[in-house]
């Protein structure tokens, strides 16, 4: 793991971007895309470059259970708001939270995966170490499946809703497995709140307790990570 330590999450997107941007230089044409707090400041520089995806896809990490597109807490409307509807891809793909049946949607979406290896994957972490969806205890071997939100994961998640019973208790999430198939990795982490999942990702042992701790095995991740994010790392 390379660690970038910067000074806030203002200049971790501008590092973010650079990654983005080399990745591009080398070829890359398919990125793995999160959504969340995290990855917004790379997304704004993403948005305001002249960086062209055209020819580029995405996949992104997840999508709750049950929300229209449109629905303003969908990842599919976040996507389009933070980068999407300014800068184009040849193709968006996210998974369908609204299909009628989930399990052959999550098969659909690995069937995308295998057609279109990710290049380039852009992970935030969760409090409890969880990447995507994948709460502690998920298989580091999964591919892409029906979650069964934590109620850590509901709480934090709740102060994007109105009442905390709008948040959806499923959700499809790309496996640990299928995350860590990406030929590079780029884990962006801000804030105080993360510093311990931080360094249980880097530090700890590598143990499904801690999902992120699989990124430990991948031979290419990029951590960024600001000043509170790092604040416990020896
Ligand atoms: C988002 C995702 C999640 C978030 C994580 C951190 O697509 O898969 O794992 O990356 O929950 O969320 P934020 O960035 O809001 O702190």
């Amino acid at each position: 793991m390379q660690i970038i330590k910067v000074k806030d999450s203002v200049a971790g997107g501008k590092k973010g971007f650079e990654v983005f941007k080399q990745a591009l230089a080398n070829g890359a044409k398919v990125f793995g895309l999160a959504t969340g707090s995290t990855p917004e400041t790379t997304y704004t520089e993403l948005r305001n470059s002249d960086l062209d995806f055209s020819q580029c896809v995405s996949l992104n990490l997840d999508e709750y259970v049950g929300l229209q597109p449109d629905n303003p807490q969908s990842y599919y409307r976040f996507m389009h708001e933070h980068l999407f509807d300014a800068k184009p891809f040849k193709h968006n793909y996210l998974p369908n939270g609204m299909a009628p049946d989930i399990v052959a949607e999550t098969a659909r979406y690995e069937e995308l995966l295998s057609e279109n290896p990710i290049d380039l994957q852009l992970l935030g972490i969760g409090r409890n170490g969880h990447i995507g969806f994948n709460e502690p205890g998920s298989p580091f071997d999964g591919k892409t499946h029906k979650v069964k939100l934590t109620q850590s994961t509901i709480d934090a998640n709740s102060r994007f809703f109105e009442h905390e019973e709008d948040v959806p208790r499923y959700a499809i999430s790309m496996g640990i497995g299928s995350i860590l198939s990406a030929k590079q990795i780029l884990m962006e982490a801000y804030g105080e709140k993360k510093a311990d999942a931080v360094k249980a990702m880097v530090e700890g042992p590598i143990t499904p307790d801690c999902p992120a701790s699989a990124l430990q095995k991948h031979p290419n991740v990029i951590v960024i990570v600001d000043e509170a994010a790092a604040s416990k790392l020896n």
